[in-house]
This record gives structure tokens, C-alpha cells and sequence, in this order.
């Protein structure tokens, strides 16, 4: 569904991407793992259209490389920043609409309905300005937000930064869910190692923005060493 191929990228003349090869299946959940500074959220950036790259980036086959970040979310991809991209001082529901922006369907508030059901946190709190909810309220208004455009393609960048364990993995099994029943396909950048192996099927190492390790989550969650040489618990 998605396939970096030797994927260069940085910020202005100073490089961070080297070379980057990875890939997403279809309806598959991909982690990118690696410590501050590896080059996580540049990946994320780069796949989005935010910054410039060399090498290719295909969507479905096609090479989006050059295509604007708008063109690339109207081609189904969803981004969740790290920053969660929450507009606090609009409400909850204001920021589910604005995620289905770029959507001409008649089922936006269908959709705003069933996220409300899955996330029941946030339905109590439809109308309070969004920079009022917990940090966990937070994280489940900017899943939601990004699900709103109806993805193929969803891009998370650390979902469980800054919250409690046991948010996180309320996080993880909604994520889980949501996967399940829309047949997502899901990028998912994390330090939480443990967690974000636990939910994908295929992770890459990044380390100073080249791919040191990859493999099938099971099988690097299971080798002692690599556990402690790379994944740090
Ligand atoms: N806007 C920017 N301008 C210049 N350099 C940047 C910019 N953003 C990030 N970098 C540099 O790019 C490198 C990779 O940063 P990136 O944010 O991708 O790392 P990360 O893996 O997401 O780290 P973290 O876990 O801390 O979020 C770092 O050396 C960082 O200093
Ligand atoms: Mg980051």
C-alpha cells in the first residue's frame, strides 16, 4: 500500500534521510522504531509531502514524490503529528469536521456518530473547547480527526508520548479496533518499542536516519539481544 524506495530527505541543505526503504501492506500496521533525533518524524513529514525528498514514494504504485501535502491527504492519507494537530481552541466537534474537509459525502456525521460510540470519552465532551481535554482525551480527538478523512493510509506519529501506560494501551486497542473493522493501513512511529510491536506485523530500526534493522515484529519482540541492543527494554 505503501513503499519507500531509497528515500533521501532533510531540511533545507542539512540531510536527515538516507537512503530509507520501508514498506506498509495493505490493511497491515508497519512500526518505525528509534531513539530521539533518529529521524522518525522526518519520515512521517517526508511521506506526507511536507518536505522535499529524492528516491521514490509510492502510494497504491503510484510515486507521489513532488505532489503537495494536499493532494497527497486527498489521495487518503492521514497524518496524526506529534503535536496531535489539534486546533485548541476549537471544539471537539468543530475538529472532527475539519478533518473531513476535503470529503463531498453525505455521511460526515455518521461518521462523527460512530467515533463518538468508540471514543465515549469524547462524547461527553462534544462541545468543550478541544485544549480542555487531558492528554489522553487529546490523543483520541486526533485519531479520530485523522479517521475522519476516511484514510487508506493513516501516519502516527508516537500516539503514546506523554500519556500513562495505561492510556496507551487504551489507545493501542482502539487503534486495533478501528484497524480491524476499516481495513487501515497504518505507519506507526514510536520509542514505545514493546507497544508498538505488540500491534504491528512488520518494524524498521532508524538510527541517525538509516535503517539498521527490520523484520517481522514477533520475531525482533522475541530476540533477547536485539531487544536490548536496539529496543532498549
Ligand atoms: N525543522 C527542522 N530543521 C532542521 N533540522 C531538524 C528539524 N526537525 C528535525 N530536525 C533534525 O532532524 C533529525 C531527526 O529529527 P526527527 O524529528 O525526525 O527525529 P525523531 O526520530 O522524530 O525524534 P523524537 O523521538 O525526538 O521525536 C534531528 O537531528 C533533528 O535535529
Ligand atoms: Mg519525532
Amino acid at each position: 500500500m505503501l513503499r519507500l524506495t531509497g528515500v533521501s530527505a532533510g531540511y533545507g541543505k542539512t540531510p536527515v534521510l538516507h537512503e530509507v526503504s520501508l514498506s506498509v501492506q495493505r490493511g497491515g500496521v508497519t512500526a518505525v522504531l528509534g531513539a530521539n533525533g533518529a529521524g522518525k518524524t522526518t519520515t512521517i513529514r517526508t511521506i506526507c509531502g511536507l518536505l522535499p525528498a529524492t528516491g521514490e514514494i509510492a502510494i497504491a504504485g503510484k510515486n507521489i514524490v513532488g505532489q503537495t501535502s494536499d493532494r497527497i491527504a486527498r489521495l487518503g492519507v492521514a497524518h496524526v503529528p506529534d503535536n496531535r494537530g489539534t486546533f485548541i481552541d476549537l471544539t471537539v466537534r468543530e475538529n472532527l469536521l475539519l478533518g473531513a474537509h476535503t470529503r463531498r459525502d453525505g455521511e460526515v456525521e455518521g461518521d462523527i456518530e460512530r467515533f463518538l460510540e468508540l471514543f465515549p470519552r469524547l462524547k461527553s465532551r462534544i462541545h468543550q473547547q478541544a485544549g480542555n481535554l487531558s492528554g489522553g482525551e487529546q490523543q483520541m480527538l486526533a485519531l479520530s480527526r485523522a479517521l475522519m478523512l476516511r484514510p487508506q493510509i493513516l501516519l502516527l506519529d508516537e500516539p503514546s508520548f506523554g500519556l500513562a501506560p495505561k492510556v496507551v494501551a487504551e489507545i493501542f486497542e482502539l487503534l486495533r479496533k478501528v484497524k480491524e473493522e476499516d481495513g487501515l493501513s497504518v505507519l506507526l512511529v514510536e520509542q514505545n518499542a514493546r507497544m508498538a510491536l505488540m500491534l504491528s506485523d512488520k518494524a524498521y530500526v532508524l538510527e541517525s536516519g538509516k535503517v539498521v534493522l527490520s523484520g517481522d515484529s514477533r520475531d525482533l519482540a522475541s530476540d533477547d539481544a536485539i531487544r536490548k541492543s536496539y529496543l532498549g527494554y
